[in-house]
């Protein structure tokens, strides 16, 4: 019973720590200010910053999009008339100028459904800031990430322009050193690119290459 009873006031600490530090969050803030749906939006905005990519990106496919704070950030510095897709196994609130499906990346249609969207054309950028069900355990997100990242590459490698540009999130761990290897097949410039807005104590950080 004692042993429960501390169980739950360490839980309630751990929760009120995660409270305190997201209410104080620069970001979290920030993103209220400028209407944004998540801190996230950040994130790209500074790989967008260092990589300037939003110029040139009429068609764009973003994997895992939802609340939609990437998808506002892409509305926002994409061309006009841009064609901009955002996929989530879980729903999103309707952002004006941008198409939503509500799919699994690993459902069998997938392809057919972004194939049919873009009308056959190749895509320009492709962004996935998926990111499994964290367990905890930090070997074995790593490894679930990677096979989402694997997946995302088929999807690139089918999808991305010649020199569209892909960027997805990765958490670091010991898997990645075969994942760059098939990267390198059908990929150039691979670059890792921790943005500012991404707290420092995560492991995550971000892929950018571009399709040979
Ligand atoms: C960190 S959030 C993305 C935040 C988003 N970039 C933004 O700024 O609002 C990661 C998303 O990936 C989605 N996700 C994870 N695995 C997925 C999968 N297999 N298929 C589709 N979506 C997935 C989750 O549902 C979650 O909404």
């Amino acid at each position: 019973m004692k042993r429960i009873k501390l169980l739950k006031k360490q839980k309630n600490k751990d929760s009120n720590r995660w409270l305190d530090r997201h209410f104080n969050d620069e970001y979290v803030k920030k993103s209220k200010i400028d209407g944004y749906r998540s801190r996230s939006s950040y994130k790209l905005i500074q790989i967008n910053e260092k990589f300037k990519f939003f110029k040139h990106s009429n068609l764009i496919l973003d994997l895992g999009c939802a609340p939609g704070g990437w998808l506002q950030v892409s509305q926002k510095l994409s061309p006009k008339n841009s064609k901009i897709l955002g996929i989530d196994k879980i729903g999103i609130k309707s952002i004006a100028d941008v198409d939503f499906f509500k799919n699994d990346i690993f459902d069998d249609k997938i392809f057919k459904k972004i194939e049919c969207f873009f009308e056959g054309k190749k895509i320009d950028l492709i962004l996935s800031d998926m990111s499994p069900n964290a367990t905890g355990n930090k070997k074995v997100d790593h490894l679930r990430i990677i096979s989402i990242i694997e997946k995302v590459l088929d999807i690139s490698d089918y999808f991305l322009s010649q020199n569209g540009l892909l960027i997805a999130k990765i958490f670091q761990g010991g898997a990645q050193g075969d994942l760059i290897k098939k990267m390198e097949k059908t990929l150039s410039s691979i670059k890792y690119f921790k943005p500012k807005a991404s707290r420092s104590e995560s492991s995550e950080t971000y892929l950018v290459a571009k399709k040979k």
